[in-house]
């Protein structure tokens, strides 16, 4: 199971840019940044798209909001290595813009469904809006709805938080109310996580060096480029 989860995702990430015609595909000289971790998680973090440290190095969510994601899942127990990290969008936006509604329906209708489909993970967390109007609704809130459990089309039982890239825009006493309400959003998901999964672990005693793992990753990209 584990390695044709592994195959089949690589299927995915080999085939869908050749067949899947995309304005953003297009338009990005790197390639798109496909997923990253663990595929057997019971706990899949899906966040909007790859900013310019994603793009550089072809693994989501490792520049600074990535880096701010991982010490909130360390102050609840978990590490990125024992989760399934994903975007909704594949390909930078070019200006590093906010995708549209219309774009990331496109993208993850195509990619992020296949995905999930093959990792089945117990608990999605989506971080921030791009990922709550992908996985709830184009009509969701990110202020109204984030920290409420949601189904998704998946079946599979969703809350929503705060993009670590708000957080970095704050200040002062929003900075810390949010900062809160990111931590009970996580505690939220790993409770549930444990409850449903109780087998699975999700924190490595040694947090793994991500840009270090993941500089052959870099370097096939620039090969290519
Ligand atoms: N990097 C990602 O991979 N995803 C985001 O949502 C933001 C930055």
């Amino acid at each position: 199971m584990s390695d044709t989860t592994h195959e089949q995702l690589a299927n995915v990430v080999h085939e869908l840019p050749s067949i899947v015609e995309c304005k953003l595909c297009q338009d990005n000289n790197h390639g798109p940044t496909s997923y990253n971790g663990s595929v057997h998680s019971p706990l899949a973090v899906i966040g909007e798209g790859p900013g310019g440290v994603e793009d550089e190095y072809g693994v989501p969510l490792i520049g600074p909001s990535g880096q701010l994601l991982d010490k909130a899942l360390w102050s609840v127990g978990v590490t990125r290595d024992k989760i399934y990290t994903s975007n909704i969008i594949k390909c930078r936006p070019k200006g590093n813009r906010t995708p549209t509604v219309d774009e990331g329906q496109f993208c993850a209708n195509a990619w992020l469904d296949q995905e999930l489909a093959l990792v089945k993970p117990k608990i999605i967390i989506a971080l921030g809006s791009v990922a709550l109007k992908y996985l709830l609704a184009p009509t969701a809130r990110i202020t109204k709805d984030r920290g409420k459990w949601f189904s998704t089309k998946y079946g599979i039982p969703a809350i929503a938080t705060y993009h670590p890239a708000y957080l970095l825009r704050l200040v002062g006493k929003d900075l810390v109310k949010a900062k809160w309400e990111v931590f009970y959003d996580f505690t939220a998901a790993v409770d549930k996580c444990k409850e449903l999964a109780p087998d699975s672990g999700l924190k490595s005693e040694i947090i793994p060096d991500l840009l270090e793992l993941y500089a052959s990753r870099k370097n096939s990209r620039l090969d290519k480029a």
